[in-house]
């Protein structure tokens, strides 16, 4: 760990705070329910990945327009009947900042 000094040091980008240096990448998991709203295995992932104290998560394949979906299975956030799950997602009480890596595979 010496050589990561700067690793477990808040970092700033704009006005977004991070904790530390550690971002989990989007890896998509295909864990949404088929008609794209949030699962509970979706949140029980990132609430387990959180909880080992990453600064940021990106959350994976957030799908923008079904037409350009690549799974069933992924997160949809093209309509406000995606935002209950979706706020359950970002909800959890656990500290990290979160972010949505959008998809759309035209
Ligand atoms: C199983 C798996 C799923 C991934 N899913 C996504 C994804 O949904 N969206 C995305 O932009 N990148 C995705 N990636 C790419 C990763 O986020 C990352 O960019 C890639 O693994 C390279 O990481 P590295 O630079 O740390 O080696 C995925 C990678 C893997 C292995």
């Amino acid at each position: 760990m010496h050589r990561f000094t700067h690793l477990f040091e808040p970092y700033k980008i704009n006005s977004v705070s991070l904790k530390n240096r550690i971002t989990m990448a989007p890896l998509f998991t295909a864990s949404a329910h088929k008609d794209g709203t949030v699962s509970s295995l979706t949140i029980e992932h990132y609430k387990e990945i959180a909880e080992g104290g990453v600064g940021m998560i990106v959350v994976a394949n957030a799908i923008v327009d079904e037409s350009g979906s690549v799974s069933k299975y992924s997160i949809r956030v093209d309509d406000d009947r995606f935002l209950p799950g979706l706020s359950m997602l970002a909800d959890q009480h656990v500290s990290f900042y979160r972010c949505c890596r959008c998809a759309f595979s035209g």
